[in-house]
């Protein structure tokens, strides 16, 4: 083994420095992070707890390497290894879904799921092209078309344009009769499926029908799903769409980037979804991502896996389940997946008041619209996911737990508003100032979420906050 003997100059000499003495200031707020995550209840349904390797392949020196281009065809030299990661990467991503890799490849570089979708885009549409998405307030997202009344907000509808399709604002199912109806006017180039917040499954083969009758691509953005989809506790997309898109670090568990699946036998998909990727939207792949990548994928592939997935979707029916318990209201009655969606409406509060109580109990969840909303300000609901709290061993008695939490948060929400006087949110703030449920809620609750182990972080913790 070489020994480096050479003095490091003196510009130098911060390079070898640990993060704890060399700035004291992020050190210390990523320590609060830490504990942050560790001691509350984590309910965004896009979030996960990645593991230690991918964590270390995501901190490693691949960070520092240049290699634009694909494996064996790049415009930098030195990438003999980064060139073995990328094609470990591609073959995982290909096992982990079950494709064969005659009629499916991958791209592994784009930098996350928005920037996946919008390459996703430029491979299989011409500038003005028309799309159809799942409608934001339906539970789509933004890169699926977005636009309201007044301005064009992604650059999904910016560069295209856009027509929506929605959930039915009294079932929340999906109105796919609607969405044919409005195909046949709208006649779309491509059909977008996939959401940030529906809990039931899609029906792709009535959108491969609709597709086809305008000679329409057809591609599935299965962020959320993925880890799902890869264990085939969700209908497998694969069959029927043109193209898939990913994020990894939703329930894939893994490092923030996208995947972009394509069929490679179909109008040169390959080559069109390549260079959307590389040279008409990014640069520089970020390897050390590639790397945690395949490292999560490897994991994807495993019985473990396999479990962990199941007691996501188990949790999240038995989540749902306590909440109908207590006589609440979920969109479309239920779920299929790993969130649920809340409606508020029925119980006269917002997603914004009930979210607030939440963050200041250590539980964390975000407002979301639900259909028939017509303030997009102040969303009617909340959604809730399991994929983090299941990366903690929480099972289906401890989501029972949680629910019992989050009903407690809503009688202390309702009995603030009334405190309040006033539906406003600065009313409401001001008067949840000095409730005694609330602290000994928070309490709790923190006593509870440090019971769980927590992935990265040893079993005992000490962290001064
Ligand atoms: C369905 C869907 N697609 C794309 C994205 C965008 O991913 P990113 O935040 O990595 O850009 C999200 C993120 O929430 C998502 O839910």
């Amino acid at each position: 083994m070489a020994v480096a003997t050479r003095e490091v100059d003196a510009w130098n000499s911060s390079l070898n420095i640990p993060l704890q003495e060399e700035d004291k200031e992020i050190y210390d707020l990523i320590q609060k992070e830490k504990y942050r995550q560790f001691s509350g209840l984590e309910l965004i349904a896009s979030e996960n707890f990645t593991s230690l390797a991918v964590m270390e392949a995501n901190g490693s020196p691949l960070t520092n390497k240049y290699s634009e281009g694909l494996p064996g065809a790049r415009y930098y030299g030195g990438n003999e290894y980064i060139d073995q990661v990328e094609n470990l990467c591609r073959k995982r991503a290909l096992q982990a879904f079950q494709l064969n890799p005659e009629e499916w490849g991958v791209n592994v570089q784009p930098y996350s799921g928005s920037t996946a979708n919008f390459c996703a885009l430029t491979a299989l549409l011409r500038p003005h092209d028309r799309l159809m998405g799942l409608d934001l307030p339906s539970g789509g997202h933004l890169t699926h078309g977005w636009q309201t009344s007044k301005k064009k907000i992604s650059t999904s509808s910016i560069y295209f344009e856009s027509m929506p399709y929605q959930a039915d604002p009294v079932t929340g199912f999906i109105d796919y009769d609607k969405l044919e109806e409005n195909a046949n006017l709208f006649r779309p180039k491509l059909i977008i499926c996939g959401a940030s917040a529906y809990s039931r499954e899609f029906d792709y083969v009535r959108l491969r029908k609709i597709a086809d009758q305008h000679g329409a691509y057809l591609l599935a953005d299965i962020a959320h799903i993925s880890g799902l989809v890869a264990t085939r506790e969700m209908n497998n997309p694969f069959e029927l769409c043109d193209v898939v898109t990913t994020t990894t670090h939703k329930t894939l568990r893994g490092p923030r980037a996208g995947l972009i699946f394509f069929r490679k036998k179909k109008d040169e998909l390959e080559n069109r979804v390549n260079s959307a990727v590389f040279p008409s939207n990014q640069g520089g792949p970020h390897n050390n991502t590639i790397a945690a990548i395949a490292v999560a994928l490897k994991q994807v592939a495993t019985p473990e896996f396999q479990q962990y997935a199941k007691q996501v979707c188990a949790n999240a029916k038995a989540l749902g389940d306590a909440l109908l318990s207590y006589g609440y209201k979920l969109v479309t009655g239920g779920t299929d997946n790993h969130l649920i969606l809340w409606d508020l409406k029925p119980i006269k509060l917002t997603g914004s008041k009930v979210e607030k109580i939440c963050d200041m109990v250590n539980i964390t969840l975000n407002k979301n619209s639900v259909p028939g909303d017509v303030n997009m300000v102040s969303p009617g609901g909340v959604r809730v996911g399991t994929p983090a709290l299941t990366s903690r061993s929480f099972k289906e008695q401890d989501f029972v737990k949680v629910a019992e939490y989050l009903h407690r948060v809503v009688q202390i929400a309702i009995k603030v508003q009334e405190k309040s006087g006033s539906k406003m949110m600065k009313d409401f703030v001001v008067a949840c100032q000095d409730v005694e449920e609330i602290s000994a809620l928070k309490k709790e609750v923190e006593a509870f979420a440090t019971s769980f182990p927590m992935p990265v972080l040893p079993k005992l913790i000490h962290i001064q906050v």
